[in-house]
């Protein structure tokens, strides 16, 4: 089991696990249409963003493949709930990652999407030993994919109306970074 010494702290945010009285807070983030328009999913419900934050107050660590490690994200100073994150153990085998992250509306262009993944990233690198962590995208979600190139990650793929998504064709950008990459920037 690989679990973070929780909370990870970066300049401004703090990352801990959920916690049953983030539903508020988490709500306003998973409510929001704009927030979902490049995502799998509509926006949520009260009684599904419920039911997803049960399920993410379990996930404090990497048990198994396929686990998603979530983490809720506050301003340091106020403790303010800004930023759904999650960091995924794809692959024991071929040591792969994928990361993942939503900012809340309000706070949205403030560096806060990029800060938060380096904890995250550090995680996956430094404590699982994981050897490729990816971020995957709709290609048209401009915001996502340069958060990506601001910490660093390279486009490997875009994948061309690869999924059939809310009724249309979408495509898909893969960035990844390697171990040794996140070592030399580091
Ligand atoms: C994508 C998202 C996480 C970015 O969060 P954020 O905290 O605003 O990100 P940052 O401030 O760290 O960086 C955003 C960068 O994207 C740029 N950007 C934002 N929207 C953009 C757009 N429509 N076109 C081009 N660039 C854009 C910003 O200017 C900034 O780059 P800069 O620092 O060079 O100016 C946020 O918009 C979000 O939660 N979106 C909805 C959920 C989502 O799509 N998550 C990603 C799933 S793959």
């Amino acid at each position: 089991m690989h679990r973070p010494d929780w909370p990870l702290r970066t300049e401004r945010l703090l990352l801990r696990p959920w916690e049953p009285n983030d539903l508020a807070a988490m709500h306003e983030i998973h409510r929001d249409p704009e927030m979902c328009r490049y995502l799998y999913n509509e926006p949520l419900s009260l009684h599904e963003t419920r039911e997803r934050l049960e399920r993410k107050i379990a996930t404090d660590a990497f048990r198994a493949e396929g686990d998603w490690m979530g983490c809720a994200v506050t301003l340091a100073d106020t403790g303010e709930l800004v930023a759904d994150a999650s960091l995924a153990w794809t692959s024991v085998e071929h040591r792969q990652g994928e990361i993942g992250f939503l900012v809340h509306p309000a706070h949205q262009g403030r560096g806060y999407a990029t800060e938060l993944s380096v904890p995250l990233l550090a995680f996956g690198f430094e404590r699982v030993g994981l050897h490729r962590i990816v971020g995957r995208l709709e290609a048209r979600n401009a915001g996502s994919a340069r958060v990506l190139e601001k910490l660093g990650m390279r486009r490997e793929a875009h994948l061309v109306e690869n999924e059939w998504v809310k009724g249309e064709w979408q495509s898909e950008l893969v960035y990844a970074m390697l171990a040794g990459e996140w070592s030399a920037l580091r």
